[in-house]
């Protein structure tokens, strides 16, 4: 019994990691990931490329649409699209996305 017991043990536990480690983002990762958005938004300054500047995007109240700024509008933003700016939806994974939210929050 005890041979069974202990690779059980041992594999729920790995399965647990992923989840605990997935939640919060890595800046850096998604600072690579807006290599692909940097093309129509400035991330440095205020200047309007195509799309509106993601500077400070964070710590505005609220995005074009009238939303409040938070993970899930931005998100749906991002994924949508519209108005010029490309669906992401099938591009990007749930990581990518993820990192790139923490990068957005640093700007
Ligand atoms: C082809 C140019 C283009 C690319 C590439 C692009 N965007 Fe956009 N984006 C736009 C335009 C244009 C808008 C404005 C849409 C509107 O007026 O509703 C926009 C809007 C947005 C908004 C909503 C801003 C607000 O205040 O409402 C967010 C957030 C955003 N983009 C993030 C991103 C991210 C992150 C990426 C990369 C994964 C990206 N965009 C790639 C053109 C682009």
């Amino acid at each position: 019994m005890q041979k069974i017991f202990l690779p059980i043990v041992a594999l729920a536990a790995l399965m647990a990691m992923p989840a605990s480690a997935q939640k919060k983002g890595d800046a850096a990762k998604g600072k690579e990931v807006y290599e692909q958005c940097g093309v129509c938004h400035a991330s440095a300054t205020d200047e309007k490329k195509m799309g509106p500047s993601m500077k400070g995007l964070y710590k505005k109240a609220a995005l074009k649409n009238g939303k409040k700024v938070s993970d899930a509008s931005v998100t749906e933003a991002i994924k949508k699209g519209g108005n010029g700016m490309p669906p992401f939806e099938e591009i990007l994974t749930a990581d990518e996305m993820t990192n790139l939210l923490a990068y957005l929050k640093t700007l």
